[in-house]
This record gives C-alpha cells, sequence and structure tokens, in this order.
C-alpha cells in the first residue's frame, strides 16, 4: 500500500490529510494559528507558526503508518514570505487579504502599463497579489528588502522548510503577478520594468512534477514533494473540475467560483483572474469575494459568540428570502471582483427596528451569495462556459448551498470526498509517483458527486440582487472618504 499526503496551508489553520493509494482518507488533523491585523485592511502571519502546525499536524496523522510515498502541498494564495541569505524569514508574511498597497499598485500600472500588465500577467496590478506587496517592502522597508535573498509564497515556505528547495508550480506562482500566464513561466519583461532580481524568485513546475525530497532526519526522510497548487487549483482537482464546462464555487475565509478552460481566456478590464490550473498545459478563470466566510465569522465572533454555525443557519432559515428587507455587502477587506477597490468597505442596508440577531445573519448568507453571483456575471460576459457547478468546502453549509443554488438560479452538487485541496494535492502526488496516467483521469476514478440541490425561488433572488448591484455604485465614494479621513 502506497501513503499519499495532502497539506493545505490555509488562512486560519493547516489542515493536513493521510490518504491510502486510492485517495480513500485515513486520517485527518487541523491545526489554527493567529492571524494579525496591525492596521486596518493589512493582514499578516507568522510563517513559523505555518511550519510548526505543518510539522505537528503530519506527525499527528502519520502516527499509524512508518513512511508515506508523497507529499501535495496546497495553500492560501499570493501571500509574500522574504527570507535572508541563511533562509531565515525577514518579516511577518503579508498575506492575500492585506490591502495596503494601494500606491504601489499604481506604480506597478505606471511601470508596465494596464494593458501590457494585463496581457501578459491575465490581471490589472491588484493589492492582493504578491508583485505590490514586495514593491511596499522596497518602498517601505528597504533596508529588509535589501537582506531578501528569496521569495516565496505561504505553501512553498513550508516546501523549503521540507526539503530546501525553493520552488512553486504554476497556479500559485501565476498569483504572484509576476508570470507570463500564456508561457507559464516568470516574464523577464515585467520583473525587468519592476526591478525585481529574477534569482529573488523560486522555480516554476507544473503541479504533478516532483519539486524535491524531503531532507528531514526521520521517517519522513527522502519522500517526494510535487509541485502541488495554489488552494482554489487544488480544491478543482479535488472536486474534479479538470475539464471544459466544470466549475465550482467555494467559501472559505474568501469565496470563489472557478472555472476550468483549455485556454488561456482573459478578461480585458481585468475584473476576474486568469491561472494556470494544476493540469499541465491548461487554465482556469476565477472570481474573488474577499470576505465570505469571513463575514459570517466576524459576526460571531463579535456579536453572536454563544451560537455555533448550525444555530446560525437555524435561525436565518426561519425567515424569508430577502430577510425582512435587509442586505449586506460582504466588503470587510476591500472587494475583488467585480469591483477590484481594496477600499469598498461592508455594509448592513434597510435596518430597522423590526431586525434580530436573525436577520442580519440571513442578510449575511445572501449577500456573500449575491456577490459570488457578481463572479458569475462575468465569467458568462466572457463566455466561459459553464454547465456543471459544484460546491465544496467546509464554509458552505447545506443552507448557505440552497441559497447559492437559487441566487445563481442552477444546480449545485456537492463531492462526496469532503477534503478538498489537500484532496486535490495528494492526488497530484499520486500522479507525480506514477500511481495514475494524468490528473483528469486520476479525478475520473476518484471523485464521486453528490445529487444536486435544485434551485428554488430564483425569482426572489433575482430581485433582490438587482436592488444588491445597484448600492455599491452609490457607497463607492463614501467609502474612498472614509478611507483617506485620517490621512
Ligand atoms: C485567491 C485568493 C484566495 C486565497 C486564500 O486569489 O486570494 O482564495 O488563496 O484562500
Amino acid at each position: 500500500m502506497k501513503y499519499l499526503v495532502g497539506i493545505d496551508v490555509g488562512t486560519s489553520a493547516v489542515k493536513t490529510v493521510l490518504f491510502d493509494e486510492n485517495l480513500c482518507k485515513i486520517n485527518s488533523v487541523t491545526i489554527e494559528y493567529p492571524l494579525y491585523q496591525p492596521q486596518n485592511g493589512w493582514a499578516e502571519q507568522n510563517p513559523e507558526d505555518w511550519w510548526n502546525a505543518t510539522l505537528r499536524s503530519l506527525e499527528k496523522v502519520t502516527q499509524t503508518v512508518d513512511r508515506i510515498d508523497c507529499i501535495g502541498l496546497s495553500g492560501q494564495m499570493h501571500g509574500l514570505v522574504m527570507l535572508d541569505s541563511s533562509g531565515n524569514v525577514l518579516r511577518p508574511a503579508i498575506i492575500w487579504c492585506d490591502q495596503r498597497t494601494e500606491k504601489e499598485c499604481a506604480q506597478i500600472t505606471d511601470s508596465v502599463g494596464k494593458e501590457k500588465l494585463i496581457s501578459i500577467t491575465a490581471n490589472p496590478a491588484l493589492t492582493g497579489f504578491t508583485a505590490s506587496k514586495i514593491m511596499w517592502v522596497k518602498n517601505n522597508e528597504p533596508e529588509i528588502y535589501g537582506k531578501c535573498r528569496s521569495i516565496l509564497l505561504p505553501k512553498d515556505y513550508i516546501r523549503y522548510k521540507f526539503t530546501g528547495i525553493f520552488a512553486s508550480d504554476v497556479s500559485d506562482a501565476g498569483g504572484m503577478q509576476l508570470l507570463d500566464i500564456k508561457k507559464r513561466m516568470f516574464s523577464d519583461e515585467i520583473l525587468k520594468l519592476l526591478d525585481i532580481d529574477r534569482e529573488l524568485l523560486p522555480n516554476v513546475y507544473e503541479s504533478p512534477e516532483i519539486t524535491g525530497y524531503v531532507n528531514l532526519k526521520g521517517k519522513f526522510f527522502g519522500t517526494p514533494v510535487v509541485g502541488g497548487a495554489g488552494d482554489n487549483a487544488a480544491a478543482a482537482v479535488g472536486c474534479g473540475v479538470v475539464k471544459e464546462s466544470r466549475a465550482f464555487t467555494t467559501i472559505g475565509t474568501s469565496g470563489v467560483v472557478y472555472a476550468h478552460t483549455d485556454k488561456p481566456i482573459i478578461d480585458k478590464k481585468g475584473r476576474v483572474h486568469t491561472f494556470c490550473c494544476a493540469v499541465p498545459g491548461k487554465w482556469h478563470v476565477m472570481g474573488v469575494t474577499q470576505s465570505a466566510g469571513l463575514s459570517l465569522k466576524w459576526f460571531r465572533d463579535n456579536f453572536t459568540p454563544e451560537l455555533s454555525y448550525k444555530q446560525m443557519d437555524g435561525l436565518a432559515e426561519k425567515l424569508p428570502i430577502g430577510a425582512d428587507n435587509l442586505l449586506f455587502l460582504p466588503y470587510l477587506m476591500g472587494e475583488r471582483t467585480p469591483h477590484l477597490d481594496p477600499n469598498a468597505r461592508g455594509a448592513f442596508i434597510g435596518i430597522s427596528a423590526i431586525h434580530t440577531k436573525a436577520h442580519f445573519i440571513r442578510a449575511i448568507l445572501e449577500g456573500v451569495a449575491y456577490s459570488l453571483r457578481d463572479c458569475l456575471e462575468i465569467l458568462k460576459e466572457m463566455n466561459v462556459n459553464v454547465t456543471d457547478m459544484c460546491a465544496v468546502g467546509g464554509g458552505s453549509s447545506p443552507f448557505w448551498q440552497k441559497i447559492i443554488a437559487g441566487t445563481f438560479g442552477i444546480p449545485i452538487k456537492s463531492t462526496i470526498n469532503s477534503e478538498g485541496a489537500a484532496l486535490g494535492v495528494a492526488i497530484l502526488a499520486a500522479v507525480g509517483i506514477g500511481l495514475f496516467r494524468d490528473v483528469p483521469s486520476a479525478c475520473d476514478k476518484i471523485i464521486q458527486n453528490t445529487a444536486p440541490v435544485f434551485p428554488e425561488n430564483c425569482q426572489d433572488y433575482e430581485k433582490i440582487y438587482r436592488i444588491y448591484t445597484s448600492i455599491y455604485p452609490q457607497l463607492k465614494d463614501t467609502c474612498k472618504k472614509l478611507a483617506f479621513m485620517d490621512k
């Protein structure tokens, strides 16, 4: 029997899962770590927290086996980890949802030109992406930049700790905004225009390729580590979204609508991301809503800590669609799709004295679903063919999925295999060591779907969605004024 491990370095926790060679789960361990917000709109984590949690979870999850045969790594995308010449972390990682780099985005757009940037990296300069974070450190912490010898993404820091090798994979590297998305390699032109030394960046592999071998003493020594994938590309493999016309939506801290494409299809306005996917030679398009699960967690932590998520669903389910005329905009950490606005902020609209905490919960569940619908609308506008939609990830409960199906107006299925990104990278590991011919044929054998949730009450959701889309344009300037009030 062969054993595969999938490790997903998420925003709130690392999840490590041990699978057998048929990709049946043997054991899973999740260990949480903190997120630091030293200023409004900033978000940082300590890479050592990721590593300690990874190692502890790996040791725990593999207690019943005496060796493992391959490791696949997945993780939150875009985060900036900087190392000095001895491999020490130079500063806390600036992670994907950090919004401090608006000035640097303008600088990148000026240096490269908006059209060229979109045509090479498939995205306009974005505060969430790694390039603007690198420029921020260069501008604001020149001493640290001067000492920096390696730049890594979160999961690739874990790879470095395992193997001593500086490597990434095409799906995650695309989120750095330094990759030529069509050529699947770093763009010398972009690097030159931004004055970033290629030597600082890792080597880039396709996701199922072996990148190196564990060099820690003990039972993991010599285990191969494959390229792996950014969390969304990994989740796509974990739910079989590896062929044209297939798509998934997920609610984690952020929310995503992701569609596989055989060709690189780019939105000229840059409202959704086009990245390489974990199937060698293929791509995906995805829209991202910054605060999906985060919105509900924020509300629970601050206002209803006594409630479980199940109890929150229970309260919301008793209310009518529209939460008795209460709407929520989930822009707690700015917004990407469709607004690309780091200054956008959340809002409840229509608060009345009849509203209770249950109304606020229902409004949040619906607001996040409308924001995901915004993502789907752009994919449609780009003629990305989506006939098959799957919901993945622990974030969306059956009740939330029902709201999303009604809002999207299409059936949404789930997978029986519920390990998401961790399963996705374990499949990549299995392909990497030759247990399957390629990623799509592995998924055909492994992934099983549930019966779909059929959309209900679509007209009611549609009516409210139309009102929802009219709110942001009216609040945009106010949010900007608020953002700059004390500067
Ligand atoms: C994708 C993105 C998030 C993070 C965190 O572009 O920023 O999905 O990967 O999960």
